[in-house]
């Protein structure tokens, strides 16, 4: 354990992450995962024994989409860390290819977290740059969102195993990253989606394999009372994501049967937590009511945004 003197931190050799890139959910191994959620709870515990961990590490901030937790969050946890980072928004590659953008933050910082449109811009930098390159969220993935889910997922239920989390939605970029984080916990995963807007195949599948590996299961369905009944989580996210603004009105039509409602959240356990990664459009895809609800933990969620980055950046970049 580090010294509350020392200047620079080195964690113990199991938990750096062997990886130089966080383009997904699977570039962590499963023993990385747990052993970066522990980091977190300390780090959350103890943050003060940390702030100097990163000292002189700076880190480029790439946006191509809004954001106030995962900037604000990733902000705030390299300065606890010591570190520091600059920002830059607006549409990467416009200027200049993706591949000189790299190269040129490779010259300048130790690392790189950039929110994307496509995720073949996130792969575009890793291969391009030698420092590690974190996915804050692209087309497919929301990989730093679910760490933070995991965390919060454990501190209020106790632990994952054999618990049941149900997402009623969008098959989208935070559906995604949550299905092989609760495979790879032993949690069953259920969601409930309309006909036409399931999560993408190739990842139900490989989910589906850790799934079967650790002894739970992953159903996708078009019953929300299916999925929510008996869980110990209800989790929802926007029913039209960033870049399918054109596409909500319709949207919103197809998906009112999925709205996770009062009514929806008396199906699960009396004891179920009600999840939302956040921005919510309250009223939409859950009510105010359930928002506001002793159940909701999203400000836990958002939270635990701080620590488990914290947690991800000290284990890249630490050492
Ligand atoms: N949950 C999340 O990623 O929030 P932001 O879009 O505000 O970063
Ligand atoms: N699915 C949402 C998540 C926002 C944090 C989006 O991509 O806009």
């Amino acid at each position: 354990m580090p010294s509350p003197t020392s200047s620079l931190y080195s964690p113990p050799s199991t938990t750096r992450i062997a990886a130089r890139d966080y383009t997904r959910d699977l570039d962590v191994t499963d023993l990385e995962l747990r052993a970066l959620l522990d980091l977190a709870a300390d780090m959350k515990r103890s943050p003060r024994r940390y702030s100097s961990a990163l000292q002189g590490r700076y880190l480029a901030l790439l946006f191509e989409k809004p954001s106030l937790r995962t900037r604000v969050t990733f902000e705030l946890a390299i300065k606890q860390l010591g570190g520091d980072s600059v920002l830059s928004s607006g549409l990467i590659g416009e200027r200049e290819p993706i591949k000189d953008i790299a190269r040129n933050l490779d010259r300048w910082t130790d690392g790189i977290v950039a929110r994307v449109f496509s995720h073949r811009t996130i792969l575009d930098l890793a291969e391009w740059s030698s420092v590690p390159v974190v996915n804050a969220l692209c087309d497919k993935y929301h990989p730093c969102q679910a760490l933070a889910d995991m965390l919060t997922i454990r501190e209020h239920l106790d632990h994952w195993d054999g618990r049941t989390l149900a997402y009623i939605g969008d098959g989208n970029n935070v559906a995604h990253s949550l299905m092989s984080s609760a495979a790879r916990l032993s949690m069953n995963f259920r969601l409930a989606c309309p006909d036409g807007y399931e999560p993408d195949s190739t990842l139900v599948e490989e989910a589906r394999v850790i799934a079967g590996k650790n002894g739970v299961t992953l159903e996708i369905t078009q019953d929300p009372i299916e999925a929510a009944s008996g869980a110990d989580a209800i989790y929802t996210d926007v029913w039209a994501s960033m870049g399918q603004e054109a596409q909500a009105l319709d949207r919103r039509a197809i998906f009112q049967p999925y709205q996770v409602n009062e009514a929806l959240m008396a199906k699960a356990r009396s004891s179920a937590i009600f999840m939302h990664c956040l921005p919510a459009k309250r009223n939409q895809e859950t009510t105010d009511g359930v928002m506001e609800s002793a159940q909701s933990v999203v400000f836990d969620q958002a939270e635990n945004r701080l620590h488990t980055q914290k947690a991800l950046l000290l284990m890249m970049l630490g050492g």
